[in-house]
């Protein structure tokens, strides 16, 4: 769907609502993941930055990673009866019951970031967020391209279960299986955080006898990425020029590691998106007609040669 196009129209509606009804303000509950590694904290501080410009009273709640914390959480937002729910939940499964006692209560459920897996779709109003599928196979274009379609790869996935280490890894490969000379010989989680990063490689380099026959490693957050590039300069390696790096997110200290040559490439996540969310849910208030199920915000990769703003 035409994007930015329909982000541009609903965010202009929603402005004008906004402006010509400031007395009305609008009680929404936010449900965020946690705040793993530097691209979650920066997607918080702009959701509650924005919120106030919108004429929104936000209640945010982190739920530290556990699941359990952002049903309580939503279950809270139900009995203060805000105007909308938005939740950016850990993990896609287990969401069914507690949707359907929000829509039960007449508040509307907004996602964003990540995805949920229900059999009724109308739990929700809409999802708005980037196309995780899309880095993985932007991330294996690039590998592929850079390798020549011969790598053997590491992978550092993120949360289990959760949207976007499911989908980043489809995505990245669904374009390697198309040359036959790429393959994931290792695999592993390391929880979206440098911490598990580091210690995911470690093992790898162990196991590996340094990194033996290995040409790339793609990390599902860049977070993982700058745990690894500091586990293999530990180790004597040289990530960015013996091994080609590439992950998602491009948050500030992956710049920083793509201008120095530690990492290669990396697909960037936007944070400031609370611009885009706020307008669609107040339009959805205002009018209540239907939405598509799916809102995208575009994603594009960057090098040290083609670095984004
Ligand atoms: O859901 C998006 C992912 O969650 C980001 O890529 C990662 O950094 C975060 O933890």
């Amino acid at each position: 769907m035409m994007l930015w196009k329909r982000l541009g129209s609903a965010a202009a509606g929603a402005a004008m609502f906004v402006s010509g009804s400031t007395a009305l303000a609008t009680t929404i509950g936010f449900s965020q993941v946690g705040d793993e590694g530097d691209w979650r904290p920066a997607f918080s501080k702009d959701m509650q930055a924005e919120a106030p410009k919108e004429g929104i009273t936000l209640k945010f709640a982190d739920a530290q990673g556990k699941q359990e914390d952002q049903l309580k959480a939503v279950r809270a937002f139900i009995a203060q009866k805000v105007d909308a729910i938005i939740i950016a939940p850990v993990v896609v499964t287990g969401w069914q019951q507690v949707l359907t006692e929000a829509k039960r209560a007449g508040i509307p459920v907004f996602l964003v970031d990540r995805d949920v897996e229900v059999s009724d779709k109308s739990l929700y109003v809409t999802r708005i967020s980037a196309d995780f599928n899309l880095e993985g196979k932007l991330a294996g274009a690039w590998l592929a391209q850079a390798s020549k379609g011969s790598c053997n790869i590491v992978e550092l996935q993120g949360t289990v279960g959760s949207a976007p280490a499911i989908e980043r890894k489809k995505g990245f490969e669904a374009i390697i299986a198309n040359f036959p000379n790429m393959k994931i010989t290792k695999s592993q989680s390391g929880d979206f955080t440098t911490e598990g990063g580091k210690k995911v490689m470690e093992a790898f380099i162990k196991s590996t006898d340094n990194l033996k026959g290995v040409c790339g490693v793609f990390a599902h957050n860049d977070n993982m990425q700058l745990g690894a590039i500091q586990a293999m300069k530990e180790a004597g390696l040289k990530p960015g020029k013996d091994f080609r790096m590439v992950s998602v997110d491009y948050v500030p200290a992956m710049k920083k590691a793509l201008a120095a040559g530690d990492s290669n490439a990396s697909v960037e996540l936007r944070s400031a998106i609370g611009k885009y969310i706020y307008p669609v849910v107040l339009q959805y208030l205002k009018d209540k007609k239907p939405l598509d199920k799916w809102i995208v915000i575009p994603s594009d990769l960057h090098t040290a040669a083609t670095p984004g703003s």
